[in-house]
């Protein structure tokens, strides 16, 4: 088995051949980001004081984020720590910290304190990722009486990026909560872009920050269908065992199926768009973020007039996340998969999908997972 890089980058920093260099004024992190092949174009740059570290963010100094398909690293100007998570195969989201410091031998060290924010309703109560979109004042402090968004495809545009930098090519000639801080709510102030030589690249590309919102929304929706439906079958196996009955999916109880079906049409709800928020108009980063992450794999050109991605069928369900289910549950969650897009589109829940694109994407995908 091939190990995930990041978990080899664990194993092997610390003694073996691989290292990370040093540089100013970021550290390790143009290294990490190599090593684990997460693109720069990656970055996206949020300045709400959400996070961790909110004493050294700021509108001015924002925190960037990168990411490829299962790993997630944050840099903080003047921190001591670069911050990582992991969409780990078989344990869902773990969290690490690895020290900014070049006279010691780098190292993934792990820290409690991550799942105080970390797991929460807004990751289904297990550990997870987050996106949240806020009202911003001046000093990057979002307003706690103003609510906030967790986003995702299916918010609606006037809704996402509160405490963000949004870029792109084209103008965004629609209501949107980016690059604004809120000095009087009803009177926001437009921030200029963003342009410090300190942080890798003055991007924070739009279609970047799409595709963050959706894997982020959709890693904890894989967890979830995995977790959920694992607490489904321990409580089935328990009654099983007291009535004496092997743990067949034959002797599921109706409330064991109920959970499970549910847990599986949400997660194919998630995985083909079928709630995406259409967008207001044609949609353009200005950075090499689409073609980087175009060249990934299967499932992943962009549509980005319209909707994000031109197939209605997510690339993350090629990811290992899938295998890690549950043998049966993986079974009726590829077969409710294939029934949608070859013979729903349309209709129902999923009449925003294209029959013909679904079929495609259906194809595309048993192609790529055979
Ligand atoms: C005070 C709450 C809070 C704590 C504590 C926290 N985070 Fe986060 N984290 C967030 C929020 C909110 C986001 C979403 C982006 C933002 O607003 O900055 C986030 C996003 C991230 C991301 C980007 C992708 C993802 O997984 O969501 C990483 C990486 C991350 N945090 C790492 C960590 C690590 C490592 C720790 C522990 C050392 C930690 N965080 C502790 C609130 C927190």
């Amino acid at each position: 088995m091939v190990l995930p890089a990041l978990l080899l980058l664990a194993a092997q920093l610390p003694t073996g051949p691989l290292h990370l260099e040093y540089r100013e004024p970021n550290g390790f992190l143009l290294s990490l980001l190599k090593q684990l092949d997460i693109p720069v174009s990656s970055q996206t740059l949020v300045f709400s004081k959400t996070s961790a570290q909110s004493h050294l963010i700021f509108p001015s100094a924002p925190r960037a984020i990168f990411f490829n398909d299962d790993v997630y690293v944050g840099w903080v100007r003047g921190s001591d720590f670069l911050e990582i998570s992991y969409a780990d195969p078989a344990r869902g989201a773990l969290f690490y910290l690895l020290e900014q410091d070049p006279a010691i031998k780098p190292r993934l060290a792990t820290k409690d304190t991550c799942l105080q924010c970390h797991e929460s309703s807004r990751t289904f109560n297990i550990p997870g990722h987050l996106l949240r979109s806020v009202h911003p004042q001046t000093t990057g402090h979002p307003y706690t009486d103003r609510g906030s968004f967790v986003t995702d495809d299916t918010s609606p545009f006037a809704e996402r990026w509160g405490g963000w930098f949004v870029t792109s090519s084209t103008p965004l000639n629609f209501p949107h909560m980016g690059n604004k801080v809120f000095p009087v709510i009803d009177d926001p102030k437009t921030l200029g872009r963003f342009d410090d030589p300190s942080w890798p690249t003055n991007t924070s590309d739009v279609v970047a920050l799409m595709v963050l919102a959706h894997q982020v929304a959709g890693h904890n929706r894989l967890a979830y269908l995995d977790q959920e439906s694992r607490a489904a079958l321990s409580l089935q196996h328990t009654m099983n065992e007291m009535d004496g009955k092997p743990d067949l999916a034959a002797n599921w109880s109706a409330s064991t199926q109920r959970r499970i079906t549910r847990v599986i049409e949400s997660t194919v709800r998630f995985l083909t768009f079928a709630d995406e928020e259409p967008f207001p108009q044609p949609i353009r980063g200005d950075s090499s973020f689409a073609q980087d992450f175009q060249k990934r794999g299967p499932l992943r050109a962009f549509n980005c007039d319209t909707r994000l991605f031109e197939l209605p069928l997510s690339y993350l369900v090629d990811s290992k996340l899938i295998d890690r289910l549950d043998p049966v549950v993986k079974q009726r969650f590829l077969a409710r998969l294939q029934q949608v897009l070859t013979r729903e589109a349309g209709i129902g829940p999923y009449a925003k999908l294209s029959p013909a694109k679904a079929r495609e994407a259906w194809r595309v995908y048993s192609k790529s997972a055979r």
